[in-house]
């Protein structure tokens, strides 16, 4: 077919999608696009408009009447600047506040179908590397590539801090940052809609003591040795 190829990245929270995904893409001349900055927008304008998290049916209005821009840009801290009804939300969707709330507005189902279904139109020719927690299973259950990326918390938690580090944030005390990332972990794992789940096809991959530029390689490799395979059926 003259579809190009989807590859699949999913994983709890600081499993380092973020990043691998955008070297993979870079490497193999796929765009990069990250799903839980849309939730996290979605978050941020449910917040800002002063609607209740439970207001279901408010959300719900919002989530599909919003219009959510990806647009590249210079800026290496942030190479992918998140639009929401013309705002620039790139900083803000990434607050403590944000962060808490994301996963209770991405349980539900109205914002859930609205975000994959844009998320489904911009992959329709594919050439895509999507990253987030649902895309080998629900958004892209044909990519060509799936992969599950893993760390332990105490690890996750150790790569979040050393981020804040880098970024002149106040230091977060370790116990913290690991009883958010379990929490949001098992709010993600254990919802109705579309869990954190590894689809049956993905390769899993445990990030401990791997760095993301050896994580990204393997992934390059394993997408190479596939879509050759692929190429030969
Ligand atoms: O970067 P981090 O792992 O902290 O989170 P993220 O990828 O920005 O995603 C934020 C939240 O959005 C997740 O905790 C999920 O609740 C939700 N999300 C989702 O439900 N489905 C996706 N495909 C991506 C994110
Ligand atoms: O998107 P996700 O929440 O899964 O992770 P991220 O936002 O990419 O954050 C992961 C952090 O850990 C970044 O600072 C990476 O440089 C670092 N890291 C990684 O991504 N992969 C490794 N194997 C080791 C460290």
């Amino acid at each position: 077919s003259d579809r190009l190829p989807i590859i699949a990245i999913d994983g709890p929270a600081g499993a380092g999608k973020s990043t691998v995904a955008r070297q993979v893409a870079a490497k193999l001349g796929l765009v990069y696009l990250d799903t839980g900055s849309m939730y996290r927008a979605v978050t941020w304008l449910v917040l800002q408009q002063g609607i209740a998290i439970d207001d279901e049916c408010a959300i719900a209005e919002l989530a599909s009447s919003c219009e959510i821009q990806l647009t590249p840009s210079q800026d290496l801290q942030s190479p992918v600047q998140v639009w929401i009804n013309g705002t620039n939300v790139t900083q803000v969707i990434r607050t403590v506040e944000v962060t808490s709330k994301v996963s209770a507005i991405a349980a539900q189902t109205a914002v859930r179908k609205a975000l994959v279904k844009q998320q489904q139109s911009w992959g329709k020719r594919g050439g895509l590397v999507a990253e987030g927690r649902d895309i080998g299973t629900h958004v892209f259950p044909d990519a060509e590539v799936k992969i599950f990326l893993t760390a332990s918390v105490t690890e996750r938690a150790r790569r979040r801090q050393e981020d804040f580090k880098k970024q002149n944030l106040p230091e977060v005390n370790l116990e913290q940052l690991e009883r958010d990332i379990a929490e949001r972990d098992w709010k993600d794992s254990t919802r109705k809609v579309s869990p954190l789940q590894k689809a049956a096809d993905a390769i899993e991959i445990q990030t401990d003591g791997l760095s993301a530029s050896e994580v990204t390689a393997k992934i390059v490799d394993y997408c190479q040795e596939r879509l050759l395979q692929l190429s030969s059926l």
